[in-house]
C-alpha cells in the first residue's frame, strides 16, 4: 500500500482525477471501478470539467460501481444510479451501453449479481477501482465480518451505515436494509485501487485499515494484501496513524528514488 498524504480533500481529489485521466489517455478503453458517496463527488466534478474543456474522451470507457439499494429504482433520488447519472453520467461522454450499477429492482438477486461478476469478467476485469471507506471499515457496502474472498451478492447493511447515509434520503423516507455490493474479492481483483478518505470521523477506520490486522472486521485491512493500491488521506483521516510521518517521508523521497532508477 502507498499512503499519501494531502493537505487537504481537495487536493488528494485532484491526485485521484489524474491518475484517471492517465490512464484513459495511455487506455481508452480503460474500465473504471466507481463509486458513490461524499468522497468521490470532487473527483467526478474534475473529470466532468476535464471533458469540458476536451482533455478526456469517456467514448469507450467502461464503468462498473460498486453497490446499490435492494429495492430501489434507478429514478429514485437516492438511488446510486441516479446519483452516478447526477454527478458523472449527465455531464460525459460515457456511451450508456457501458455503464453498469446492480440492479436494485432486479426480480432475482443472486442472478443479477452472477451476472454482474460476468459482466466484468466479460469487459476483462477492472482496471483502477475508485473506494470510499466506511467508518467501521466497510469498502463497497461489505461491512464487518463480511468474507474477504466474497463476490458480488446481497448485503444487510449495520446501522451506523444506514444513519450516515440518512442525509441521502428525505426526512420521511427509511434508508434502505439491503443493498447488492461488489464482494471484497471482487474489488480486489482490480487491477489497481485508490481508497480516498477525509475527516476525523474516517481516521480510526484508516488506521485500522491500514495498521491493524488483516481482519473482515475492517474489511478494508484486505487491501494491505493487494500489489497496487494506493491510500489517499486528507490531514484529519490521516491523525490516528501511528507511522503517519515515515509515510510522509517515503512518499517525499519516492520521486527521488525513481528519477535514480529512470537515470540508470
Ligand atoms: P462517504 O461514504 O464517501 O459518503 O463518506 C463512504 C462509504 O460509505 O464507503
Amino acid at each position: 500500500m502507498e499512503i499519501i498524504i494531502f493537505k487537504d480533500s481537495a487536493s488528494a481529489s485532484l491526485y485521484a482525477a489524474n491518475e484517471i485521466t492517465n490512464l484513459i489517455s495511455g487506455r481508452p478503453d480503460a474500465v473504471l471501478g466507481l463509486a458513490t458517496g461524499g468522497t468521490p463527488v470532487p473527483i467526478y466534478e474534475e473529470l466532468a470539467r476535464k471533458y469540458q474543456r476536451q482533455e478526456l474522451d469517456f467514448s469507450k470507457v467502461t464503468t462498473f460501481n460498486l453497490d446499490e439499494y435492494w429495492g430501489l429504482s434507478p429514478i429514485h433520488p437516492a438511488s446510486y444510479h441516479y446519483f452516478m447519472n447526477q454527478h458523472l453520467f449527465s455531464r460525459v461522454n460515457l456511451d450508456p451501453a457501458r455503464i453498469h450499477i446492480p440492479n436494485g429492482l432486479a426480480m432475482d438477486a443472486s442472478q443479477e449479481c452472477l451476472q454482474y461478476e460476468r459482466q466484468i469478467a466479460e469487459a476483462g476485469g477492472i482496471d483502477l477501482q475508485i473506494l470510499g471507506i466506511g467508518g467501521e471499515g466497510h469498502v463497497g457496502f461489505n461491512e464487518p465480518s463480511s468474507s474477504l474472498s466474497s463476490r458480488t451478492r446481497i448485503k444487510t447493511l449495520i446501522s451506523r451505515t444506514r444513519e450516515d447515509n440518512k442525509r441521502f434520503f428525505k426526512e420521511d423516507e427509511e434508508v434502505p436494509f439491503h443493498v447488492l455490493t461488489m464482494g471484497v474479492g471482487t474489488i480486489m481483483d482490480a487491477k489497481s485501487i485508490l481508497l480516498l478518505a477525509f475527516g476525523k470521523g474516517k481516521a480510526e477506520a484508516i488506521a485500522r485499515t491500514v495498521e491493524g490486522p488483516v481482519s473482515a472486521r475492517i474489511p478494508a485491512s484486505i487491501l494491505q494484501m493487494h500489489p497496487k493500491t494506493k491510500i489517499l488521506l486528507d490531514e484529519e483521516a490521516a491523525s490516528c496513524l501511528e507511522l503517519r510521518d515515515y509515510y510522509q517521508y517515503v512518499y517525499e523521497n519516492k520521486t527521488k528514488a525513481d528519477r535514480i532508477s529512470q537515470d540508470k
